[in-house]
């Protein structure tokens, strides 16, 4: 996700910003920018893709003696990655960068081109630039013209802003997203995270929602709605690693409570009131489609499953899931009025890249969904929608996944939209509960308690069997498999009504059976199937908003009108039982033994 970084003092500034730029690349990033004045002389760069572009274009300029410089690398949310999107954002004579989402935009805009301002981008983060701008015209005292602007936002913000009207000062507010002041000697920093002034900055203070104020050599001023304030300075730390992991013992339990967050970014653009929009595909795609077939490896494979049941049920398209290996050998018979579609975090595994390839020799349009941009598979692709997860570091993909399947439920409503195969009220009905999801995904400390507690009853057995019927089934799946991959139980996930055709053989008190008991979803049909497993002694964690009897243990969830929503709730839990039961195993969580995160090799 974006990133930001800011200097003030007489150091060369390009390269603390690239610097601190490229500690921030791990979150995710499309493009980049840095603007710097010195003096009368103001620059700036931006590029888009790797930070290696905005190197290369800042090859031959170097900063001298005193200067204010600010920079940002961008993941696309309001408008393409493209080199006019990138912050900073130009107004007449001063930039601006931004981290969050300004709310009120449109309102703003509209307002500000009324008055004759020429926009260049399409994102939010510009129209704090020409508001700033167009206050500084009435009111000469630049704080209190910036001051004006950031009351009049709404919404997340970390942002900064340099002026030519007051070269030697750095403006900055903080609401809903991080930004922190670094401090050494007369030197002053910003960023959105630690990482890119560790090692530099010796003390820091991390602001506030609602603080804003301006710094200057040797000395910081910081305000809130309550006027002037004073803010006391604390050592900053040197470990960068713990740093990154933004104070949580591992990436993988990073990025699961990072999830709730991360699924907003996913929706932001597409899930409109009435609508679902995707300005990443042109509609003609689906042309003459008549079925979908999807291939994808891993947890990927469980996202497509998920989406299998949602093609059908709601667009009314056949769909057909395969795992990418197998589907390379089986000789399949590809028809041109089916759809491929792959689905890859990394973007770069190799089964299901030769997997569309094959699909493309064969004639048929290819869509991917994927986390990262410029990927082989992302280029490989007709078209592709990102899924905005940020870069995921723990071996064990959690909110790729979520995100995946978010993207994927957004696509069935979308076709369906498309192909008029469903009203306007279940789509109605089907945004508001996408909407919900991300409350759904929020991991309360009272939840993580009780899974911290339960891990320490699972750390044995003959075996696990996570068992869901219908979208829950993928879902049993995906839970088996995080356990397997980073506490190395054994762990299968079962479709609940198959039990009996053979598994149940297993069931005795040492057979632990994680089940996903849903109200929304066939709740009588798996109730009666767990009911089977605990009458042959089988030690049963039911998973469920409705308390059941027969469970040694229960998780409760939030009773909802939704499936999806349970589903992104109950996934929650499975990811941190697995996390739990790791931890006290003493296993490597974001690093489990013979694994990759990506896997370029057949
Ligand atoms: C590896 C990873 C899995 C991942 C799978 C597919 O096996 O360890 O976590 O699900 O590859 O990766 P992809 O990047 O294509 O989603």
């Amino acid at each position: 996700m974006c990133g930001i970084v800011g200097y003030l003092g007489n150091e060369e500034k390009k390269e603390i910003l690239l610097d601190g730029l490229q500690e921030l690349e791990y979150r995710g990033y499309d493009s980049a920018g840095i603007a710097v004045i010195e003096g009368d002389k103001l620059n700036q760069f931006k590029a888009i893709g790797k930070l290696e572009n905005l190197r290369e274009k800042t090859k031959n300029y170097h900063t001298e003696g005193f200067g204010i410089s600010i920079g940002h690398t961008r993941w696309a949310t309001h408008g393409k990655p493209t080199e006019l999107n990138a912050h900073p954002h130009l107004g007449a004579y001063s930039y601006v960068v931004h981290n969050g989402i300004i709310e009120n935009y449109q309102e703003l805009k509209v307002e500000l081109q009324n008055d004759g301002v020429n926009f260049l981008s399409q994102t939010d983060t510009e129209t704090i630039v020409h508001l700033f701008e167009k206050n500084h015209k009435t009111n000469t005292n630049v704080f209190s013209a910036f001051e004006e602007t950031i009351q009049r936002l709404d919404g997340a913000y970390a942002t900064l802003l340099i002026t030519e009207a007051d070269p030697d000062t750095i403006y900055f507010a903080k609401n809903g997203s991080p930004m922190l002041i670094g401090f050494n000697g007369d030197d002053v920093y910003f960023a959105s995270s630690d990482t890119p002034i560790i090692g530099k900055a010796t003390e820091v203070y991390y602001l506030e929602d609602g603080e804003y104020g301006y710094a200057k050599q040797g000395e910081v001023k910081l305000f809130d709605a309550n006027g002037k304030k004073s803010f006391t300075k604390q050592a900053l730390t040197t470990d960068k690693v713990s740093a990154q992991k933004d104070g949580y013992r591992f990436f993988m339990e990073k990025e699961i409570y990072e999830q709730s967050r991360v699924m907003t970014d996913t929706m932001i653009g597409r899930v409109l009131d009435e609508s679902i929009a995707f300005d990443e595909i042109d509609t003609a795609l689906f042309d003459s489609i008549k079925a979908i077939k999807i291939c994808a490896c891993g947890t990927s494979y469980h996202s497509a499953l998920t989406s299998a049941y949602l093609f059908e049920r709601i667009a009314k398209v056949r769909c057909d899931i395969e795992i990418a290996s197998e589907f390379r050998y089986k000789e399949p018979l590809l028809t041109k009025d089916t759809l491929f579609i792959t689905i890859s975090q990394s973007g770069e595994t190799a089964d299901t890249l030769e997997a569309l390839k094959m699909a493309k020799r064969a004639g048929l349009k290819s869509l991917s969904i994927c986390n990262v941009d410029n990927s082989s598979i992302v280029r490989e692709s007709d078209a592709a929608i990102l899924t905005r997860a940020g870069i995921e570091k723990g071996v064990a993909s959690t909110k790729a996944f979520a995100t995946q399947t978010m993207v994927l439920w957004m696509l069935t409503l979308y076709m369906g939209q498309e192909r008029n195969t469903i009203s306007k009220e279940v789509l109605k009905t089907e945004i508001d509960a996408m909407l919900h999801a991300p409350k759904a995904l929020i991991v309360t400390d009272e939840l993580h308690a009780k899974l911290h507690r339960l891990s320490k009853r699972y750390l044995h057995g003959h075996g696990f069997f996570f068992i869901g019927r219908d979208i829950f089934f993928p879902l049993a799946l995906e839970g088996a498999l995080k356990l397997k991959e980073i506490s190395y139980l054994h762990a299968e996930g079962y479709p609940a009504g198959e039990m009996k055709h053979g598994p149940i053989a297993l069931a005795d008190s040492e057979l632990f059976t994680i089940a996903l008991m849903p109200k929304t979803m066939h709740y009588d049909k798996i109730k009666s199937n767990v009911e089977e497993l605990s009458a042959r002694d089988a030690t049963i964690l039911a998973i469920s908003p409705e308390p059941f009897e027969l469970a040694d243990d229960f998780v409760q969830t939030q009773y909802s009108s939704h499936p999806m929503v349970e589903f992104f709730e109950m996934m929650v839990v499975t990811q941190l039982l697995a996390l739990e039961i790791s931890v006290r195993l003493g296993n490597d969580v974001d690093m489990p033994r013979n694994l990759a995160k990506s896997v370029t090799v057949e």
